[in-house]
Order: structure tokens, then sequence, then C-alpha cells
């Protein structure tokens, strides 16, 4: 079952507009939430990012946050399977086809659940390959837009040289990957770039920073030039799928010495045993009687 502007339904019985605006502009932000054993992880975070990404790209929001997690709990109830991953995605609507705002129009909500697809151990243990490039993407990377042809085309960069990232650099300096948010660790120090119009604001490395700070190990957030991450003893990226994922090999060049380092295993760990408490804790929020 799929959920379209407010009703849930079977994937074929969904239908939208070839004049809606996600589909003839890119026009509309998504979320991805990563749901655990029925339970969603960080949920009010991302309803959070979704409300400013719709803000900046200034669409209504057509639901309260209570109304959202109702939407989202019935979704997740609906499905077969336990796991799974929560795409949503609001659009400016359909209309005319005309760049400026339509008026009067009605925001299209789409929602899917899919099987979430993790890691497999095997690249835990061994770590992934990534290929860098220039960061060529527009300058509000901050918004969660469904436009991701700029994405795309980088991530095939990768998928080409069957690497599991692309590692962007914009003026010499590292911003994030095609799809994931970049640490790097030097001589103990996990390190990131600051949050800024230059990436996203990824839910997973605000865990790792909580996670980092909770258990003692130094973490930093500064600018980072493409020099030192080629130095780094170790690359990982983070996503709500790749949780924190060891980078062995850049450009076919060894990182550190080509095998997971001693901080991501810690790192990976504390992830795990985090979303375990979550996950026991059970916890889902109210959701309005609307
Ligand atoms: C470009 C980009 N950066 C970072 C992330 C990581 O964000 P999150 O941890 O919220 O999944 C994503 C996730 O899809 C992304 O597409």
């Amino acid at each position: 079952m799929v959920f379209l502007n407010g009703k849930l339904l079977p994937i074929e019985q969904a239908s939208v507009s070839v004049l809606d605006r996600g589909f003839i502009f890119g026009d509309g932000v998504y979320e991805l939430v990563p749901v655990y054993s029925r339970v969603p992880f960080r949920l009010d975070e991302h309803l959070a990012r979704l409300e400013r990404s719709l803000g900046e790209a200034r669409i209504r929001d057509p639901y309260s946050r209570a109304q959202w997690r109702g939407h989202i709990y019935h979704l997740i109830d609906a499905q077969a399977f336990d796991d799974q991953s929560i795409y949503f995605q609001v659009t400016r609507g359909a209309a005319k086809r005309d760049h400026a705002f339509p008026k009067g129009v009605e925001p299209t909500v789409f929602m899917m659940a899919n099987p979430l697809v993790n890691p497999p151990q095997a690249q835990v243990e061994r770590g992934a390959a990534a290929v860098s490039a220039t960061d060529n993407r527009w300058l509000r990377c901050d918004i969660k837009s469904i436009s991701l042809i700029g994405n795309v085309l980088l991530r095939q960069l990768s998928a080409e040289a069957e690497a599991a990232e692309t590692i962007l650099f914009r003026d010499g300096r590292l911003t994030e990957a095609s799809a994931s948010n970049v640490f790097i660790v030097k001589r103990g120090v996990i390190q990131s770039p600051p949050k800024s119009n230059l990436i996203l604001p990824g839910i997973t490395y605000d865990v790792i920073a909580e996670l980092a700070r909770a258990n003692d190990l130094p973490i930093e957030f500064r600018p980072i030039t493409e020099q030192e991450v080629r130095a780094a003893d170790e690359i990982w990226v983070t996503s709500s799928s790749k949780e924190v994922l060891a980078i062995v090999t850049l450009d076919g060049k060894p990182v550190g010495d080509g095998r997971p380092g001693p901080v991501f295993r810690r790192m990976h760990q504390l992830y795990q045993e985090f979303k375990k408490k979550v996950m026991r804790a059970g916890k889902r929020e109210a959701v309005s009687a609307a």
C-alpha cells in the first residue's frame, strides 16, 4: 500500500497528473526515514527537516506534525515487513505549465514504504570504494529537493566505477557525497564540514555527532581540504540507509591501511547499540485525531 493525498491505496491504483510540478519541474521536496521493527528512527527530526525544506521552497505544508506522524504510522502498519524505508515527497501540485507559482493549487503528497536495505555485513567489515568528483550542484544543497539530476549524474560516476559513493569537492574543499554526508578521521579526531548551504544537514550526521560527544570521542566541524581527505586515516559516509560505512579506497588508492579503521568500528558499534535502544523503547509519539 502507498499513500497519496490522504488515502492508502495499492501502488497500481496510485496516479498523479502529468502536469504535476514534481514531474514537470522537479518542484518539490522529500524525506526518507528508516524504520526498524516498525519503529521510525528519528521521525521528529526528519519531520522538522521536511518543514524546513518546505519553508525554503515556499511550498505550503499540507499537514501538522501530528498529522504527518499519523499518516506515517498508518503506512508502516499497512506493510507486511518490519524493517522499512519510508519515502515521502511533497510537490507544489498540478497546474498549467508556468515557472511562477500557481494560485490556489493543493500540494501533492506521496509516500511509499520499501524493505529497508542496510549495507550487508561483509561490506561493513571490508569497507567500500569511493571515487571523487567536482561538486557542480546548485548552491542550495541544504534543501532536500526532488530535483536530483546533479546528484544522479554524480552517483552514476561511482556506479560505473563499481564504487559505493562519489565524494564531492567544491573549490578545493570537501562538501558531502552524492547521497550521504562524509566524515574523516585524522589522529583519532573525527571531522566533517560544518552545516551550510553546500551540504544536506543529515539526520545521521547529527546522530554521529551526538554519539561521539556522549562517548568522549573527539569531533570537530570545520572546513576540510581535499588534501586532508586524501591524507585521512579513515573516511566514512553516513546516511539513513547506509548508516555509517567505511570508505577504504578513494579513486583506487587505499585510505589509511585500506581497511575499516578503529574509530569507524567503535562508531559503527555505538550506532547499532543506539538503534537497538530506540527500538526497545519502541516509542511512538502522539498522533492527532484529524
Ligand atoms: C546529498 C545527501 N547528503 C546527505 C544525506 C544523508 O542524510 P540523512 O542522514 O538524513 O539520510 C543524503 C541522504 O539521502 C543525501 O542525499
